[in-house]
């Protein structure tokens, strides 16, 4: 792969805040102005875009289908498959002045992901030439692992919430990497929605010792990321101040 680009992804059970986390380093790569950002949503779910304040229309997953659409086949002849697929990316990648979104979405029937995921892995690899940064948003849990979405990552951070079941998860994520030949740069925890519970924290340290993977910034329970997700506003919007602007802030300065 043509390693130009510094791809950081982030990863880890469902619901833990990936999506936010993500779109809190998109605010700061941006901010720190070493040029343009391709964020990639790899979530089927498709909820990046939003929390960054753009309009996605296609997805991958859409170019897929339109691929195997009969109509597609005429101007296919004129034109290889490959550069077809190119063209039809680059049509569907939202640009804004300081950052770039391409969607994965989801496919239809089951079994059709391998091939948007060998798509999009070619494509990251002809991208990487064009962003400095690139940053993955994954899907929930461990499938990214073993279908190489998440191949030659250089940080990856698992964001876990305070519970077992979500710090194993990031232990798994490290684990199975290991086992695949998945070399990460580096591969971080980053506990979210902390609480000041003492009690919580103590069980926490205990667990987070155990996992086998190396802290790296623990992220407070923020009401105003309740608040802004309650009326749709984009995360990258936080006022400077809110504690997990703050918090996000930090761990990115730790791994830039
Ligand atoms: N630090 C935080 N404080 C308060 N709420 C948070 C915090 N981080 C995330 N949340 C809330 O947790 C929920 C899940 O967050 P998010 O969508 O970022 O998780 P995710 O890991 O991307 O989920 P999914 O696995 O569905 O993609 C959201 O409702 C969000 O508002
Ligand atoms: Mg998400």
């Amino acid at each position: 792969m043509n390693q130009k680009a510094n791809i950081i992804a982030v990863a880890g059970k469902g619901g833990t805040g990936k999506t936010v986390i993500a779109s809190l380093l998109l605010k700061f790569l941006t901010e720190k102005g070493l040029g343009r950002v391709l964020a990639i949503d790899a979530d089927p779910a498709t909820c990046l875009p939003s929390t960054l304040g753009v309009d996605v229309e296609k997805t991958i997953g859409d170019v897929r289908e339109e691929m195997a659409s009969p109509s597609q086949v005429f101007f296919s002849e004129h034109m290889p498959t490959d550069m077809l697929i190119e063209y039809k990316i680059e049509e569907i990648m939202i640009n804004t002045p300081r950052f770039s979104v391409l969607a994965m979405g989801r496919s239809e029937g089951p079994g059709c992901y391998c091939l948007i995921n060998d798509m999009l892995r070619h494509f990251i690899d002809k991208l990487s030439a064009r962003f400095p940064t690139i940053l993955i948003d994954c899907e929930a849990g461990l499938e990214h692992l073993s279908r190489r979405t998440t191949r030659d990552v250089d940080t990856m951070l698992v964001v876990s919430d305070p519970t077992k079941r979500g710090i194993d998860t990031a232990s798994n994520i490290k684990n199975l990497a290991e086992k695949l030949q998945i070399n990460f740069r580096h591969i971080y925890l980053v506990l979210n929605k902390v609480t000041e519970d003492k009690r919580v924290k103590g069980v926490l340290n205990e667990m987070v010792k155990n996992s086998g993977v190396e802290l790296i910034g623990t992220v407070p329970e923020d009401e105003n990321i309740r608040t802004f997700d309650l009326i749709g506003k984009p995360i990258t919007e936080l006022p400077e101040d809110s504690k997990a602007v703050v918090a996000v802030r930090e761990i990115f300065e730790r791994v830039s």
